[in-house]
């Protein structure tokens, strides 16, 4: 392939970091991933994998934890009442950002619930949703008896289609949650001028995505409100946790209000309470482990968005390997996970599950992302037949539903998706490349793959 071309490849998938690693490399990168292969024979089929050693663990230790959990168990402050730790974080955290106003919660789902109540979404409402995500993207609207209208993906960024949204909207639509599904962000120029010319909400699902960037801002910062996810596995750990965040001040404070039990503390005036509420309070123990992870966010994403921009470079000539392409803008990843579709017709002839089976037997842990779009999840068809939604919504409407939903692009996605954790992207630049060589050895050999 001529060195233009595979820098215009490794480019598409990496966003503009992408290109100047691949300038850098371009005459190292390949080659040393060609020139490290032992066993030809496949691991899947008997030989030597590429690599016996594990990939970074996660969650990891990375400061001074322990001592900061100590200091909680001593101090008696376990709710974030009269303590300081959850309302140190939310300031560091605005800062990291860069919003006015961050809110901790006890989840990312919590942070979407908050948000959505705080957007004043109520029974009998639309919200517009990405269709390829994690259940807690969609199920939070069922959650606010409003129903998700889920936007089909587009086949080389796979993240919601802005182009598809606008044929979408009603006179029942309240919002927008477009999420930066696996770390990648969205279009936030073509969702945000929709969004504004419609008149709606946008909530942002930043819960894989910490400090990904489009045109060099924060995803989560560019909405009314972004939402973000602490759980373990989650790029800025604390077991469970998330936040909301914003500029909007009075939004911000509904958020405050509502998930501390309609309450508004700030207020000091006891036990009134003034609206609509419920118990999302994050505690003094995750802020404190918070507190310590967050010193290492900028630096670990950095480190990923290296290791991917050289691990994409290094196979940008196996087009049957697909990684995500950047929208127009995109310059950061989070990459909570590395991307990928393979394409049979190009991978000569291997199916994507066969693929995962031989680059686990390689050493490289990786796996199918989720098995269906959210539209098809089970679930939605209980909330359909329910009691309550049947007397929100038209029969007619409620039964033509499911086949309005449909959603072919991310159906095709689902069943050729493939994803390599963010822990396996903190490695070395040499675990980049013993990944680039599993992937090559699997194209040279996938013939012999039954
Ligand atoms: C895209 C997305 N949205 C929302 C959530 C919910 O976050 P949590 O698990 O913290 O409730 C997750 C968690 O995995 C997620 O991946």
């Amino acid at each position: 392939m001529p060195e233009h071309e595979l820098n215009r490849r490794a480019f598409l998938c990496c966003g503009a970091a992408g290109l100047a690693a691949a300038s850098s490399m371009s005459t190292t990168g390949p080659a040393l991933a060609r020139s490290v292969s032992t066993s030809k024979t496949l691991a899947v089929n008997g030989g030597d994998p590429v690599r016996t050693s594990p990939f970074p663990s996660w969650p990891q230790i990375t400061g001074n934890e322990e001592q900061q959990l100590i200091d909680v168990l001593r101090s008696g402050k376990w709710f974030r009442g009269g303590a300081n730790r959850a309302t140190q974080f939310e300031g560091v955290l605005a800062k990291t950002f860069g919003t006015n106003f961050a809110l901790a919660t006890a989840s990312g789902t919590t942070a979407l619930l908050t948000a959505l109540a705080a957007c004043d979404v109520q029974a009998g409402d639309e919200v517009l949703v990405s269709s390829y995500s994690f259940i807690a993207s969609s199920s939070v609207i069922f959650q606010m008896n409003a129903l998700p209208i889920f936007i089909d993906s587009d086949p080389d960024t796979f993240l919601l289609d802005p182009e598809l949204i606008e044929e979408k909207i009603t006179d029942r639509t309240r919002a927008i949650i477009p999420v930066h599904h696996g770390g990648y962000p969205c279009d936030m120029d073509r969702i945000m001028a929709v969004a504004r010319k419609h008149d709606l909400k946008v909530i942002e699902d930043a819960c894989q995505a910490h400090l990904a960037q489009f045109r060099g801002k924060n995803v989560g910062t560019f909405g009314d409100i972004g939402c973000l996810s602490f759980q373990v596995s989650k790029n800025l750990p604390s077991g469970e946790g998330g936040a909301c965040l914003g500029d909007d001040e009075q939004l911000l404070d509904y958020c405050r209000w509502y998930h501390d039990i309609g309450t508004d503390r700030k207020q000091n005036k006891g036990y009134y309470i003034d609206y609509p509420g419920t118990n999302f309070r994050i505690t003094e123990w995750q802020a404190a482990v918070l507190l310590e992870q967050i010193k290492g966010l900028e630096d670990r994403a950095v480190h990923r968005q290296k290791n991917v921009d050289y691990l994409c470079e290094m196979l940008a000539d196996i087009e049957g390997f697909a990684p995500a392409r950047f929208v127009d803008g995109g310059n950061r990843g989070a990459f909570y996970n590395l991307h990928a579709r393979i394409h049979p017709e190009k991978f000569k002839g291997l199916g994507r599950d066969a693929f995962i089976r031989a680059l686990g037997a390689e050493g490289i842990p990786c796996w199918g992302s989720w098995p269906r779009p959210l539209n098809r999840e089970a679930c939605v068809e209980v909330s359909l037949q329910s009691r309550g939604f049947r007397r929100l919504f038209p029969a007619d409407y409620l039964d033509q539903y499911p086949a309005a939903q449909h959603c072919p692009v991310s159906e095709e996605i689902c069943n050729s998706m493939v994803v390599i954790s963010q822990t396996c992207l903190l490695g070395t630049r040499t675990d980049m490349e013993q990944i680039a060589e599993a992937v090559r050895k699997i194209y040279d050999a996938a013939d012999t793959i039954a």
